[in-house]
């Protein structure tokens, strides 16, 4: 049995650091981990104030941004060399109890760290993607019509799989219909208080949008699109002194993936929220662009809607938009200390 390393509250901190680095819906970053110095155990907790309530009532894209920062915690954790072996959903642990953070809930994950026995055993493959974690930003910029190799498709597919989730893309057909139902949901969201409310609350104009520690600053917002197919969220809205800033032509054939599941559980949105960073960390490394869109999927009318009719893609959990252009920009985080206790 392989003896739990000393791992410090250093090296908890960094991994946490990493972690956060996660995209989550509207940079909410709904979560909160929690250290067990005596057995090297990371446990990640959904941070349920940080939830967005009318876009997001059923928590789904909550736990997709948790496994997101799930599956970036197994990046510095094999960055740093060591094993990771995670329980997702596995209920409270009596033995060690939990913290006044921790008491009325379980976590949704437990990450057991241990040295690798033999030293000189293979790396493993995911600190490849070590590097790729802070150049990972959301791009809402255009991207140019250079079609992704077909190798690079099949990495892409190949790194859903290994978390359990399957990769899409779709046809030009499926993709032109996806682009219709994405423009439905963005009518029905721009007449929705509630939606709008969430919107508010998670965007930052003006002096905030520098000291804001979590949401989508102004100055990730993108450009607003004057043509194109690209499907773009509007973080703008309507009303901001942002809507006056230029207008740019989107990429008319935009190269979208669909990521899903088998089923629609929260054990399902955790292993998606993993495949998906881990599809946007390799993407990352390959030299893509990425952005997610998620509106029209956030309407249980239309969710159904984007799933391809000739696949048997159960759920679909996410729209991805990959190609070539500018790299996003990076938005802040909150501090580790307020998301991190360690015992
Ligand atoms: C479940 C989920 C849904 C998202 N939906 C959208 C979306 O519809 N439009 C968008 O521009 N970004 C979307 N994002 C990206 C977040 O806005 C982004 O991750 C966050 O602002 C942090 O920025 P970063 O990805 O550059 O680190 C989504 C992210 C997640 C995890």
């Amino acid at each position: 049995m392989p003896q739990p390393p000393v791992i410090d509250a250093t090296l908890a901190t960094a991994l946490v650091a990493d972690a956060t680095t996660a995209p989550s819906l509207h940079n909410a970053q709904p979560w909160r981990f929690r250290y067990v110095t005596r057995t090297a155990t990371l446990e990640l907790y959904a941070d349920r104030r940080r939830s967005v309530p009318h876009v997001d009532p059923l928590e789904r894209a909550l736990h997709l941004g948790c496994g997101a920062a799930l599956f970036t915690l197994r990046v510095a954790a094999a960055h740093a060399g060591l094993a990771a072996e995670v329980r997702l959903l596995p209920g409270p642990d009596a033995e060690s109890g939990l913290s006044d953070a921790g008491r009325d809930e379980a976590p949704l994950a437990r990450v057991t760290l241990t040295a690798p026995p033999d030293p000189l055993t293979t790396p493993d493959p995911l600190a490849a993607l070590y590097p790729a974690i802070r150049r990972r930003h959301t791009s809402r910029q255009p991207f140019d019509d250079t079609p992704v190799p077909p190798d690079i498709r099949e990495a892409l597919r190949e790194a859903a799989a290994q978390e359990g989730a399957t990769l899409l893309f779709p046809s030009p057909w499926h993709v032109q219909h996806l682009l219709n139902v994405i423009r439905d949901a963005e009518w029905s969201d721009a007449e929705d208080e509630g939606r709008l409310a969430d919107l508010d609350e998670w965007t930052h104009t003006g002096p905030d949008a520098d000291s804001a520690a979590d949401g989508i600053p102004e100055y990730a917002f993108g450009p607003r699109k004057r043509s194109g197919g690209a499907p773009v969220r509007d973080f703008a809205g309507r009303h901001h002194p942002a809507a006056e800033q230029d207008s740019v032509a989107f990429e008319s054939q935009p190269q979208l993936a669909l990521l899903g599941t088998p089923e629609d559980r929260a054990i399902d949105w955790l292993r998606a929220g993993q495949a998906t960073q881990r599809v946007l960390l390799l993407a990352t490394a390959s030299g893509l662009a990425t952005a997610l869109t998620s509106q029209a999927l956030e309407h249980e009318d239309l969710r159904w809607a984007v799933r391809d009719p000739q696949s048997a893609m159960g759920q679909v959990q996410l729209v991805l938009r990959l190609g070539y252009g500018p790299a996003g920009t990076s938005t802040p985080r909150r501090r580790v200390s307020e998301v991190l206790s360690i015992e």
